[in-house]
């Protein structure tokens, strides 16, 4: 893409996509979008308005009324907008008035970070760089029980590892831009690592392949 860099995180939930994105966002000076958060706020205004998820065309009026500070909304990352954002990201409809949101966000100059599930397979299949980040599914439920925890929701960790599976299921087997490595993205396992080292790695990658001088600070 022309004067601007894309670049593009996908991976399952709670693999730490997030974290590396934001942490890339910052040592580049590219801006940050977490493609989640858009499907998330979504589904806060279909439940909110008291529609049925599984309605693809409610769905999509919503999708197609989403506004910049919808992203900003408390509550967006409780577990319940997560379930139900997972089945409304399944109505293509829904993928279609999103894809320009994000389209758009991105070749804003100087460009972005973008993490999700689809970014480098359908939303920028031309990202200057892809990432996919994956984790064992055990070890991505402890990390979201930990923050559910922490931020004070009672929750027992096998309805956690379950709901994730779950989640993982749909995200993966759906029709419309399902879950799937890009062929030509870096694959970051963070099973054994942590946020730092992950970043490292990241950032070592950034640096050979987009050269030092003109992305990091
Ligand atoms: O990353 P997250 O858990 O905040 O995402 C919430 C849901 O949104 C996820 O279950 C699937 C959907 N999603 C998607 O379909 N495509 C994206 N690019 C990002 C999220």
């Amino acid at each position: 893409m022309d004067g601007v860099i894309v670049i593009a995180v996908d991976g399952p939930v709670a693999a730490g996509k997030g974290t590396l994105a934001r942490h890339m966002a910052t040592r580049t000076g590219l801006r940050h979008l977490d493609s989640g958060m858009i499907y998330r706020a979504v589904a806060a205004l279909v439940l909110e308005a008291g529609d049925d998820a599984g309605n693809a065309q409610a769905c999509r009026q919503r999708a197609e009324r989403l506004v910049a500070a919808d992203l900003e909304r408390p509550g967006l990352r409780d577990q319940e907008i997560g379930s139900v954002s997972s089945r409304i990201a399944a109505h293509r409809e829904v993928r279609a008035a999103l894809v320009e949101f994000q389209r758009r966000f991105g070749a804003t100059p100087p460009g972005a970070v973008i993490d999700g599930r689809d970014i480098g397979t359908v939303v920028f299949p031309d990202a200057d760089l892809k990432f996919f980040v994956t984790a064992h599914v055990r070890a991505r439920a402890e990390r979201r029980h930990r923050e559910l925890v922490s931020r004070g929701e009672t929750i027992d960790f096998h309805s956690v590892l379950h709901e994730i599976s779950e989640r993982d299921r749909r995200d993966s087997e759906r029709t419309w831009a399902p879950l799937r490595q890009a062929d030509d993205a870096v694959v970051i396992d963070t099973t054994a690592l942590d946020a730092r080292a992950v970043a490292e790695k990241a950032l070592d990658i950034v640096r050979q392949r987009l050269g030092a001088a003109s992305v990091l600070s």
